[in-house]
């Protein structure tokens, strides 16, 4: 459990769900962890959890002045910044006559202008250690379609992946985007679909949804050393739902 010892992490949505996965097993594996999000009491309570190694910034991710406190404050608590998880996301379940246009551009702005603020900011960061790895997590609506809007910002987030992977590719900082199928987090819960969500599960080959955890497993190899020859990739982990 030595994995990450000496690096730097900002994970984003990190008070619940796979961020708060990721910000788990992240510290357990020797890193120092500025995670953000905007539920402040989720996030007060992980960070008072996990002790000095991981520190709690409420953060909007739409928001450039937050994404410049958040840069700040982790370089004078913990130092320069090595690794970026963009987590933070919302999910969304109207269909195109029913989505309005003040709906679908927070979906955009939740899901996929932060990514872009978030890549923006760390990079001056990043350079001081000359290097880095940024993890922007799309989902399997990133390869295939399905809800308007959701599916929109995921094929973004991978789009903006290889972009940002090629242009940062000699500055030592690497950009993969993780694709999970159906993880069991409150994005499920609260969409008040959990029986729905055991029917689907008989279609996946794996015939299961998925831990946070299970995700955290790619998300963990791409911000480590191990992963350091992959960048501009997807890594897909659906219990094989869209192999079929
Ligand atoms: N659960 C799934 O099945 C699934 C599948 C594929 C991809 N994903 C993606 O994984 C990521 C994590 O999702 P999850 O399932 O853990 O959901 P979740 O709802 O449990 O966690 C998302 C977190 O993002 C935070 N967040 C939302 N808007 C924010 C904002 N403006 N600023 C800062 N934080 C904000 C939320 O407060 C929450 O803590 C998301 O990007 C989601 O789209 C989820």
């Amino acid at each position: 459990m030595s994995k990450l010892v000496g690096k730097v992490a900002v994970i984003t949505g990190g008070a619940r769900g796979m961020g708060a996965a990721h910000v788990r097993r992240f510290v357990a594996e020797g890193a120092k962890v500025v995670f953000t999000d905007i539920l402040e009491d989720d996030g007060n309570s992980l960070e008072k959890e996990l002790g000095d190694h991981a520190r709690f910034i409420k953060q909007d991710v739409t928001k450039a002045d937050d994404w410049a406190t958040v840069v700040s404050e982790t370089e004078s608590t913990f130092g320069p910044i090595d690794i970026l998880v963009n987590n933070a996301g919302i999910s969304m379940n109207k269909s195109l006559m029913e989505i309005t246009e003040e709906e679908y551009r927070r979906i955009l702005d939740i899901n996929q202008v932060s990514v872009f603020l978030g890549m923006k900011s760390v990079v001056p960061s990043m350079q001081k250690t000359k290097g880095g790895s940024i993890i922007n997590i799309s989902s399997i609506n990133g390869l295939v379609g399905g809800a308007i809007g959701y599916t929109d910002t995921k094929f973004a987030v991978r789009g903006m992946t290889k972009a940002a992977a090629l242009q940062l590719a000699h500055m030592g900082i690497r950009v993969n985007s993780v694709h999970p199928g159906v993880i069991e987090t409150p994005m499920i819960a609260q969409d008040d679909a959990k029986e729905a969500i055991q029917e689907f599960a008989k279609f996946i080959p794996n015939r299961r949804i998925a831990k946070p955890e299970e995700v955290t497993n790619i998300v963990l190899y791409l911000a480590s050393d191990d992963s350091s020859y992959s960048t501009g990739s997807e890594f897909v982990v659906d219990g094989g739902l869209t192999a079929q």
